[in-house]
């Protein structure tokens, strides 16, 4: 099976005229959840990588996964409020307002080559406030990878005109 057609649209949620992609059609079929994480790495089999940063929710699973693959760390970029540890922190713009994400201050040192994954990238908002939340720290960003890539919404190009290559599997319009 396609990864498109293991990943399933929900029309009106959260609200009326979203068509909701869902990927947990794609993660629980074992061969279509290998088969992302296998395309999202492959560019990066054999390359060293140190710390993969999953972006929360969605992006903590296939970058859980992708971590483990790539024999990279794994570190978490979570909704404000969430972390234990001191945090760093950085606000990003949402299709209406602002929202913020953190990390663990600790969790990337200066320098330190790293791979941010996440489900889907729509208007870009949330992955720039995790790349500028890595650059802070000195992270050196290999790529942002993504299974699914909305591209009317031009989250891509946004991220790309920062320097950071940007990896997608899957379009929607
Ligand atoms: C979704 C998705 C991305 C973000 C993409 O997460 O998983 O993180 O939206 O949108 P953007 O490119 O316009 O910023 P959501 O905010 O729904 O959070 P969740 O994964 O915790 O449900
Ligand atoms: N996040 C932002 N837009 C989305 C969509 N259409 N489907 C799933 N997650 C999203």
């Amino acid at each position: 099976m396609s990864l498109r057609a293991a990943i399933r649209t929900i029309p009106d949620f959260p609200k009326k005229g979203i068509l909701f992609r869902d990927i947990t059609t794609l993660l629980g079929d074992a061969r279509a959840f290998r088969k992302a994480v296998d395309e999202l790495v492959q560019p990066w089999a054999g390359t060293k990588i140190d710390k993969v940063a999953g972006i929360e929710a969605r992006g903590f699973i296939l970058g859980g996964a992708v971590a483990h693959q790539l024999s990279a760390g794994f570190v978490p970029i979570r909704k404000k409020g969430k972390l234990p540890h001191e945090t760093v922190s950085m606000s990003y713009t949402l299709e209406y307002g602002t929202d913020e994400i953190e990390m663990h201050v600790d969790a990337v040192a200066q320098g330190e080559r790293v791979i941010l994954v996440d489900d889907l990238i729509a208007t870009g908002g949330t992955a720039e406030g995790a790349v500028r939340l890595l650059q802070k720290m000195g992270a050196e960003i290999v790529a942002a990878c993504f299974v699914i890539d909305l591209p009317d919404l031009g989250g891509a190009s946004k991220i790309e005109a920062l320097g950071v290559p940007v990896r997608t599997l899957v379009a929607f319009d």
